[in-house]
């Protein structure tokens, strides 16, 4: 079944968990995502950025995660990964997503709530969950001074204004991690995020997940962090499967004897994500 981001995440207050947002942009992708769900009787997002929608087609993206949403027993959303125009969020709403997200990260904070509200009005009249940012997630960067910190991660006092005046469902934070594979082991500002969290009352989401030590992920997760955003340790299975078959049998031509593997493969990370992220159990 498919249900809305806002009632997931209420949900995973309850119970102290966080919800994995993994993204996906294939049938093998979307196959892993929701069989591991079922496996781990865990609530799970789907996620499309633009570039997978682009990719793929909305079409075939809303069509594979519908019928995923027939066959399986868990709560599913589909949500909309790093939209940056009102148009994209629209399309997205009226091609059956139960989730988007504006993210205005590089306006300005008045540009940013303005254009968040813009999204937000039409998204909860017709019950679809917003999430927005606020602050730089970026790429990997690694060796971030102090002033760059303070430039770039999310400013608590300014995340306590945008929440007040957007109302979003969940709030994309910068506290440290970025997208891709990592240089160095990531290390978040967990003062950072526990000013958040005193001065928000609203879900926050943890972007450039993958490859945060478990620890890591743990305090995020008692620190009020209810979404978990993990795409590169999906894409690095995949890929490390795929590699693994064709270096075993050279001769493999029959794309089910290579892109099975990387299924299973994909399955047993999300898998052992969504038991840390305490989720495993609770659909
Ligand atoms: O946050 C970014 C996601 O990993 C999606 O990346 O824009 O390459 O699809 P993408
Ligand atoms: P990673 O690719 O670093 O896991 O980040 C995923 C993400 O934040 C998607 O929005
Ligand atoms: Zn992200």
């Amino acid at each position: 079944m498919l249900v809305t981001l806002k009632e997931m995440l209420e949900e995973a207050r309850k119970g102290s968990y966080a919800v994995g947002a993994f993204n996906t942009n294939n049938m093998e992708i979307v196959q892993a995502i929701v069989e591991s769900a079922q496996e781990e009787r865990a609530p799970v997002i789907l996620q499309a950025s633009q570039g997978a929608l682009k990719y793929a087609g909305i079409q075939y993206i809303v069509g594979l995660v519908k019928a995923a949403a027939a066959v399986s027993t868990v709560p599913l959303a589909l949500h909309l990964d790093h939209g940056t125009s009102f148009e994209q969020a629209m399309l997205c709403i009226r091609h059956g997503f139960s989730s988007v997200m504006f993210d205005g990260s590089k306006m300005p904070l008045e540009e940013n709530i303005a254009m968040t509200n813009r999204v937000g009005e039409i998204a909860r009249a017709v019950g679809v969950s917003l999430e927005g940012e606020l602050g730089r997630i970026g790429g990997t960067e690694d060796d971030i001074t102090v002033e760059d910190k303070d430039a770039l991660f999310t400013n608590p006092q300014e995340a306590a204004t945008f929440v007040k005046e957007t109302e979003v469902d969940a709030l994309a934070v910068a506290i440290g991690t970025a997208h891709g594979p990592y240089k160095g082991e990531p290390r978040l500002d967990f003062d950072r995020l526990k000013e958040i969290r005193d001065k928000v009352d609203t879900p926050l989401v943890l972007h450039g997940a993958s490859g945060v030590p478990d620890e890591s992920i743990q305090r995020a997760i008692e620190l009020g962090v209810g979404k978990i955003n993990i795409d590169t340790d999906i894409r690095l299975a995949f890929t490390r499967a795929v590699s693994r078959v064709l270096q075993e049998t050279p001769g493999e031509y029959d794309p089910r004897k290579i892109l099975g593997p990387a299924k299973e493969e994909m399955k047993a990370i999300i898998k052992g994500k969504m038991r840390l992220f305490r989720s495993s159990g609770k659909a």
